[in-house]
């Protein structure tokens, strides 16, 4: 096999890719934590959906537990990056423990939505992966009152007690074409629906959707470094796959199996927003190693997206 995938390449690096201000902030939060409060630090569920982050922190002392009654009582627990149901932190308060929250701030953004139109009384249309933990947690924000809506079949039969008073919102970390189809029909199905100024999904998830579309059209083969838990770096090797080029997601590169890589001249690199650009460095390397590698970055956004951090890790 390494015969057959030896050869000279050009790899197109997607950009943006990688790391976004929210998983940027999320673990910032948890290392503060740890320096502060010192060891053990909990964190509820992983604190962004990347194996390589999760052990990095495990191995500075982070303890990743599923739910808060795992955690003892007065305890520092951080809240991960997709946020969590109001009940959560009602049971995290019953236990005393001190909560550090690192929902990113544009996921908090569809919470507040959603609770502005459940106080409404309008059922909210939440499109997005009902399994996912941001949609489980959005969902909580207005339990009873919210429908989740996978996709545009769903849109077509979703029913509602009046559609008069009808609301969507979204995941942050859809495929940008598909969601809006979804919320096309609902538009169609329901013309009082109301719904967020500007979608809901994120300028990290976009952006890395439009880069890695562009480096799709021209490469053999799509490489997209993440976890198979993560949403957006799901719909980063999805997106490139419609271009019609096939696109493997791997958490890093020794998952890179050597038969993909025959007659694969043009290589595409993207990585999702929960990735470390660390993961991207090193297969650039591994694949230098089997022949002469020219790299090009494609791309032409920016991204100047920061956000503050959480009063419990910076005051005083
Ligand atoms: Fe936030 Fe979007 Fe990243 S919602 S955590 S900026 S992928």
């Amino acid at each position: 096999a390494w015969a057959a995938a030896t050869g000279d390449r050009e790899l197109l690096l997607a950009k943006p890719r990688s790391f976004c201000a929210g998983v940027e902030r999320a673990i910032e939060i948890v290392e503060r934590a740890l320096d502060r409060f010192g060891a053990p630090v909990y964190v509820r569920r992983q604190i962004v959906h990347n194996l390589h982050v999760v052990r990095d922190l495990e191995q500075r002392g982070a303890v990743f537990v599923e739910e808060v009654d795992e955690i003892p009582e007065g305890s520092v627990v951080v809240l991960a990056a997709h946020g969590v149901a109001p009940t959560v932190r009602t049971q995290a308060a019953e236990r005393r423990l001190q909560v550090v929250d690192a929902t990113c701030p544009l996921v908090s953004k569809v919470h507040h939505e959603v609770r502005r139109y459940a106080a409404r009384d309008s059922t909210v249309l939440l499109i997005g992966h009902p399994d996912h933990e941001e949609v489980i947690g959005t969902t909580g924000e207005a339990a009873g009152n919210v429908i989740v809506v996978p996709g545009p079949a769903e849109a077509e039969t979703v029913q509602v007690p009046d559609p008069a008073r009808v609301a969507y919102a979204m995941q942050t970390t859809l495929a940008v074409e598909e969601a809006a189809e979804t919320a096309a029909v609902l538009r169609r199905r329901f013309p009082a629906l109301a719904g967020p100024r500007k979608d809901d999904i994120c300028y990290a998830t976009s952006n890395r959707q439009a880069a890695v579309r562009e480096i799709a059209r021209q490469a053999d083969l799509v490489i997209v470094i993440g976890s198979q838990n993560s949403s957006n770096s799901l719909r980063l090797a999805e997106v490139a796959e419609a271009e019609g080029t096939r696109a493997v997601l791997v958490d890093d590169a020794a998952e890179v199996r050597l038969d993909w890589l025959t007659g694969a001249t043009r290589i595409g690199i993207s990585a999702g927003a929960s990735a470390p650009p660390t993961l991207v460095d090193n297969l650039i390397r591994n694949l230098s190693g089997l022949g002469s590698v020219t790299v090009t970055e494609s791309g032409a956004v920016t991204e100047d997206v920061r956000f503050s951090l959480p009063k419990e890790v910076t005051q005083q």
